[in-house]
């Protein structure tokens, strides 16, 4: 199966120079409150897809597992260092667009910045719906097209894409941007319902970051969020969706093992060797090693 190409962060330092040297406390802050008001307070299962290293992965704690799947080991071990080997956390290398697990399993989902990176957001969008419960809560952030920056910089003339058109922008590759109503079509094609929709990051400007300190406008922002029911013009959009399509339901899992298939042949009894899951189907082996389940490629 052919698969759109993947945004490598293997061996990025993105956690730090991103988020802990690079001055985004007010953007981490307004996430955290965002998230806060579209989480379920509780709950078994959880997929955070593109978990990265496990930034917001403390923000799940009302779950009794997390999966945290990124396609970049050198993510997933900074969670690990972070967040320690425990029954709560499984780290599971994986490309969004093939995803290794049966369907029908997750009570909820969390994808925040990384539908950013999807060249055919409808197909990821497509593989996560299947993943989920009947009634399951999708939680999903994405990187908006019509912010006001955008809009000013193109009535300017200084900017050549156009923000109101429904098509993605790839601004650097790999990197795009969406149209908040294309989004909320494709997942409504999928048959999620939107429950909310919140606007985050309304202040992501360098000289107000400079002099207002970030908790006092993260603060605002929370104030603001909720206008996102009506508008979207920030940079940022959360929205919460339920699966409302009548999919198959499994019961919740006990063993790790059970939560898997094959990616390449869709096998649902996978066998635990030492070393490695065992595909008998089509005689795959994907490695585990070091408390990650590595599903990028079959072992050799
Ligand atoms: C911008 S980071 C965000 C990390 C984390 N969600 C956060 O907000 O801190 C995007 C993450 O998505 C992951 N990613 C990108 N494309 C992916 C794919 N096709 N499958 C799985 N993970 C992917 C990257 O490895 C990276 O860790």
């Amino acid at each position: 199966m052919t698969t759109p190409p993947v945004c490598n962060y293997e061996g990025s330092d993105y956690q730090r120079s991103f988020w802990e040297q690079g001055g985004r406390e007010y953007e981490d802050r307004a996430e955290a409150i965002a998230l806060k008001r579209m989480l379920p307070a509780s709950g078994n299962l959880m997929l955070e897809l593109g978990a990265g290293a496990g930034r917001n992965t403390p923000r799940y704690s009302g779950f009794e597992r997390i999966v945290l799947l990124d396609y970049s080991t050198t993510q997933l071990i900074q969670a690990q260092e972070k967040l320690g080997c425990s029954d709560q956390y499984i780290y599971v290398a994986a490309d969004i667009y093939r995803l290794p697990f049966r369907d029908g399993q997750f009570d909820a989902a969390t994808m925040i910045r990384a539908l950013h990176h999807m060249a055919d957001a409808p197909k990821a969008l497509r593989q996560i719906q299947k993943v989920l419960r009947p009634n399951a809560i999708f939680i999903l952030e994405f990187a908006n097209k019509l912010n006001l920056k955008s809009i000013l910089r193109y009535l300017l003339g200084r900017q050549k894409w156009n923000p109101f058109t429904l098509e993605p922008v790839e601004f650097v590759k790999l990197n795009f941007d969406f149209h908040p109503r294309a989004i909320r079509n494709w997942l409504g094609e999928l048959g999620f319902s939107i429950e909310k929709t919140l606007t985050v990051s309304h202040f992501r400007l360098g000289l107000l970051k400079r002099i207002v300190p970030a908790r006092l406008l993260a603060a605002l922002d929370g104030f603001f969020q909720p206008t996102g029911k009506y508008w979207q013009f920030t940079p940022s959009v959360f929205v919460k969706a339920k699966n409302k399509s009548d999919s198959r339901a499994e019961s919740a899992s006990l063993s790790v093992i059970d939560l898997f298939k094959c990616p390449d042949c869709e096998g649902e009894k996978l066998e635990q060797n030492s070393g490695h899951l065992h595909c008998p189907i089509c005689e795959s082996n994907w490695s585990v090693e070091n408390g990650i389940y590595d599903f990028r490629e079959r072992m050799k």
